[in-house]
């Protein structure tokens, strides 16, 4: 068992990740019970998974689990969803000082936390992700938000959890395209200032993806404790700290709204596309060695995920695709602010990027098979 705190200001919280915390639910969740009862949000996959025997654990402790089940994907992450929501809240009693629990993957974790952020002007809740790339990064730090027309997660509210249960074992369920999405996400935590734990993912790859328990748990406990000291160092994203975990991110925005934020291409696989696309864009700027870049792309393609335009089914130019990322919520006084990388574990953000010139690279990339 490994207990990680987000050290913040306002209110600090425990990240806790233990092999089979899931089955033990009751002895997590049971101080977060009013009048013996909780309230859980969830999706339709992970219902049929965990809300049984959740249900069943905290019934042993004398403890009722009341659940709202949301369709599977982004879809509910729409106003459509939050109306439903924070009206099922309201109409079993969340009260302010009460905890909303979010079973589930990122979707989940975002409408929950916006919801709970909302009713009654602010409500607690209490993470816990069943998706690896929930519980490495967007069950961390507190960003919760809808999708609308105009764009993903345009619409949300910074609003931290109470606490972030992390079970490694659900990962055994999990579909392993996602599972190689949020493994993404792990990587990126080496690319943005960590080679050693880069170096670690590159001798690790295989062992994760057989399953190896001491190795998922590391690689969940390494990510959590970076995104926690980024989180700490920067919770809003107002100095650049945190936009550190942006990288890939804006050429990865680029290639979901291509492809629809849709199933063609999951956001982890987009990121992982993304952050090849960065590396190699700062080796063309000579601001990283071409062998960096190579390493980075390298390692992301061994585990099964794109790092072309062509591999993450993108037959789009470079005109459609930085006209996507002129969109970029990032924007700011018409400049937008670029992750870059001078090497492995050395990402920085530059605020000097020309999209003319990204937009040429993109052209060149487009033959890259
Ligand atoms: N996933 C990026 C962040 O939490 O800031």
């Amino acid at each position: 068992m490994t207990r990680v705190t987000v050290e913040l200001a306002a209110a600090s919280y425990d990240i806790l990740i233990e092999p089979g915390a899931f089955r033990r639910s009751d002895q997590h969740l049971a101080r977060f019970a009013r009048a013996d009862r909780l309230l859980a949000v969830t999706d339709e996959g992970v219902a049929a998974h965990w809300l049984a025997p959740l249900r069943e654990q905290l019934a042993g402790a004398g403890i009722a689990l009341d659940a709202f089940v949301v369709p599977q994907g982004e879809q509910a992450k729409s106003w459509d969803w939050l109306e439903r929501l924070t009206g099922w809240l309201l109409d079993r009693g969340a009260e302010r000082g009460g905890h909303v629990l979010a079973l589930g993957g990122g979707v989940v974790g975002d409408l929950t936390g916006f919801a709970a952020g909302i009713v009654k002007r602010g409500c607690g809740f209490v993470q816990l992700p069943t998706t690896l790339l929930a519980q490495v990064d967007s069950s961390v730090g507190g960003k919760t938000a809808i999708n609308t027309p105009a764009g993903k997660n345009l619409v949300g509210l910074f609003h931290q959890p109470a606490f972030v249960l992390i079970d490694p074992e659900v990962l055994a369920t999990l579909p392993a395209r996602q599972l190689r999405a949020g493994w993404a996400e792990v990587v990126k935590y080496g690319l943005i200032d960590d080679p050693a734990f880069f170096t670690w993912c590159e001798a690790n790859r295989a062992a994760f993806f057989a399953g190896e328990p001491a190795v998922r748990a590391e690689a969940i406990e390494r990510s959590v404790r970076a995104k926690a000291r980024i989180v700490a160092a920067d919770e809003r994203e107002t100095t650049g700290v945190r936009a550190l975990l942006n990288l890939g991110h804006t050429f990865g925005h680029a290639l979901e709204a291509e492809t629809g934020f849709s199933e063609r291409l999951l956001h982890g696989e987009a990121v992982a596309a993304g952050m090849a696309l960065a590396f190699r864009y700062s080796a063309r700027r000579g601001e990283c060695d071409a062998a960096e870049a190579e390493r980075a792309a390298t390692l992301l393609a061994a585990s099964g995920l794109p790092t072309t335009l062509v591999q993450a089914g993108v037959d789009a130019n470079g005109a459609a695709l930085t006209a996507h990322m002129r969109h970029d919520k990032k924007m700011t006084g018409g400049a937008l602010p670029f992750l870059l990388a001078r090497g492995i574990g050395r990402a920085w953000l530059a605020h000097d990027v020309a999209l003319d010139d990204v937009s040429a690279f993109l052209d060149r990339e487009r033959r890259r098979g």
